[in-house]
């Protein structure tokens, strides 16, 4: 067995030395992005990707891509004789997904998996109504009495499968920091909307560890993120004094936030009745472990990692209150990335590296 020596574990003087200054340099990024924040704030492009909307219907009404006028979402009646299912692609807690097909496209039928999940199945189908907006999965139809919900197709699947999806031949041109923190910027652009949403502040709880979290969003052909699984999106009341909580069962483990486990000790056993609510700062914890998963292994990303790790430690705060808000997350990570695209280009115009957030 080899013996532990001083000299050979640990960090070394000039590894102490440059760990010591990732904070520094870190306070000094954070302090360069704030200013240009400032700037940021008054440029119309913060507003998001409001031009993916392009193809935005009245509600209750959808269009796909290459028809040219907008439809209302599809009847019972419509889907059962109209949408041949095909193959299962898909099966989370609640919902079995099928690709299916209509009027020549490729869709994606989710069917109710197990009985008892009904009320979080309506309860999704609630969100995806009202909250229809490009960070959605669009809603094509629905038949409550066969619990079925017909949503566009999407080839790549879960956020989960994006380093598999950017690593494909003809893909690995995509595979870049510019490309995998824009995902980061739909992410918490999601966020955003969420905590602000036309249904009031909604907490994204269906997300108890990284995968769960990853696999409620979408990863389009064009290399964007997009919400899909809306089951569990409980509102906060702020006015009334309502919080909420992610289910009624004991959360374990670091992805969750601290206020989302049990605090009293092990001395006393778990109860629902007893466990203190929460708020929409819960989403704000787990920013920076789904942000690193995206920003992946590539050139750059560490670069980007240390223009974050101050607004990450900060989302990392126990106290709740103290994290930043998604608005101060969303500005913040515009602003990184468009600094970064400057040094990276420094010849393209302002526009250019701005135009694909
Ligand atoms: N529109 C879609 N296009 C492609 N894959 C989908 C689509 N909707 C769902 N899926 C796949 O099915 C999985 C389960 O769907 P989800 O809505 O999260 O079900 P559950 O509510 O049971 O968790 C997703 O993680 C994804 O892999
Ligand atoms: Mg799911």
């Amino acid at each position: 067995m080899l013996g532990r020596t001083a000299g050979n574990h640990g960090p070394s003087m000039m590894q102490r030395v440059s760990l010591g200054l990732v904070p520094l340099v870190a306070a000094l990024l954070t302090v360069t992005t704030f200013f240009r924040m400032q700037l940021l704030d008054h440029l119309s492009w913060l507003k998001g990707p409001e031009d993916r909307s392009s193809d935005s219907c009245p509600p209750g009404h959808f269009r796909l891509g290459g028809m040219k006028d907008c439809l209302s979402w599809l009847s019972c009646e419509m889907i059962q004789s109209e949408v041949t299912v095909t193959e299962l692609i898909g099966q989370g807690a609640v919902k079995q997904v099928f690709l299916a097909h209509w009027r020549g496209n490729k869709v994606a039928l989710s069917r109710l998996a197990v009985a008892e999940f009904g009320d979080d199945f309506f309860h999704g189908l609630e969100m995806l109504k009202g909250l229809q907006s490009p960070y959605v999965v669009k809603l094509l139809g629905y038949c409550e009495e066969d619990h079925t919900i017909l949503t566009e197709y999407h080839p790549f699947g879960s956020l989960i499968n994006v380093n598999s999806v950017l690593e494909q031949e003809g893909h690995r041109g995509f595979n870049t920091w510019k490309l995998r923190f824009r995902l980061a910027v739909d992410y918490v652009m999601f966020l955003l909307y969420l905590h602000n949403s036309p249904l009031g502040p909604r907490v994204m709880c269906d997300s108890n560890d990284l995968r769960k979290s990853l696999s409620q969003y979408l990863l389009t052909t064009e290399l964007r993120v997009i919400a899909n699984d809306l089951d569990a999106l409980p509102l906060v009341n702020r006015s009334a004094g309502v919080l909420v909580k992610c289910g009624a069962r004991q959360l374990q483990g670091d992805f969750v936030a601290p206020e989302q486990l049990w605090p009293f000790g092990d001395s006393l056993p778990f109860s629902d009745d007893l466990m203190p609510p929460y708020d929409e700062k819960t989403d704000m914890w787990k920013v920076p472990d789904v942000t690193d998963f995206l920003l992946g292994q590539v050139e750059g990303s560490d670069v980007v990692r240390l223009h974050l790790f101050q607004l990450h430690q900060d989302c990392k705060r126990t106290k709740a209150q103290q994290r930043p808000s998604a608005l101060m997350v969303v500005q913040t990570y515009k602003a990184v990335y468009t600094s970064l695209a400057q040094e990276s280009e420094p010849f393209a115009t302002y526009s250019e590296r701005v135009r694909d957030l």
